[in-house]
């Protein structure tokens, strides 16, 4: 075997493990249900962002504005990692409101959900990764990683959104 065909050899067992492999194609599966999920986000945030009204709509029109674009940009991001892995990407997308809405407060509530849920499959995205070292292994583990950093940190901010003026800790630890 020449030199050449040898390395193209290594090149295609390469490709071929990073895409036919059984955790990925099982990553796969569960980024698709991240896709839809993130593409859900950015609708539902931009429509909560046009239920907002009172003496503090600018700012917080804002930042449901913003944690749409976001959810946006995650789509994309986990888009990118699908088909990296020779996967390709989901026609549906998640759940989206089935109704107004009049309280920011449930809003704000329904948004903590689903962002509890979104984290929960970014776990299990990196739970695969666990024990796992074949090319892609990283760069899955890492993703799932940042992702639930962001997740985490924008969960925080829901949080303390939902809390009441003065108030150091959560109602949401109260019975
Ligand atoms: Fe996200």
């Amino acid at each position: 075997m020449t030199d050449s065909s040898h390395h193209k050899e290594l090149l295609m067992e390469a490709v071929r493990n990073m895409t036919e492999d059984k955790v990925i194609k099982e990553a796969i599966e569960i980024l698709n249900k991240l896709f839809e999920h993130e593409l859900a986000g950015a609708v539902r945030y931009t429509q909560y962002s046009m239920m907002i009204f009172g003496h503090a709509r600018k700012p917080i029109q804002g930042s449901l504005q913003t944690w749409g674009d976001e959810s946006m940009l995650h789509a994309r991001q986990v888009g990118e990692l699908i088909t990296a892995f020779g996967g390709q990407v989901s026609l549906g997308i998640g759940k989206l409101l089935d109704r107004q809405y009049g309280s920011i407060d449930e809003m704000l509530e329904q948004m903590m959900l689903q962002e509890v849920e979104g984290i929960e499959l970014y776990h299990q995205l990196m739970k695969l990764t666990e024990n796992y070292d074949k090319p892609g292994s990283v760069m899955l583990e890492e993703f799932a990683r940042t992702m639930i950093l962001e997740e985490e940190q924008h969960l925080s901010e829901i949080e303390k959104m939902l809390r009441k003026r003065g108030e150091a800790f959560s109602h949401l630890f109260e019975d």
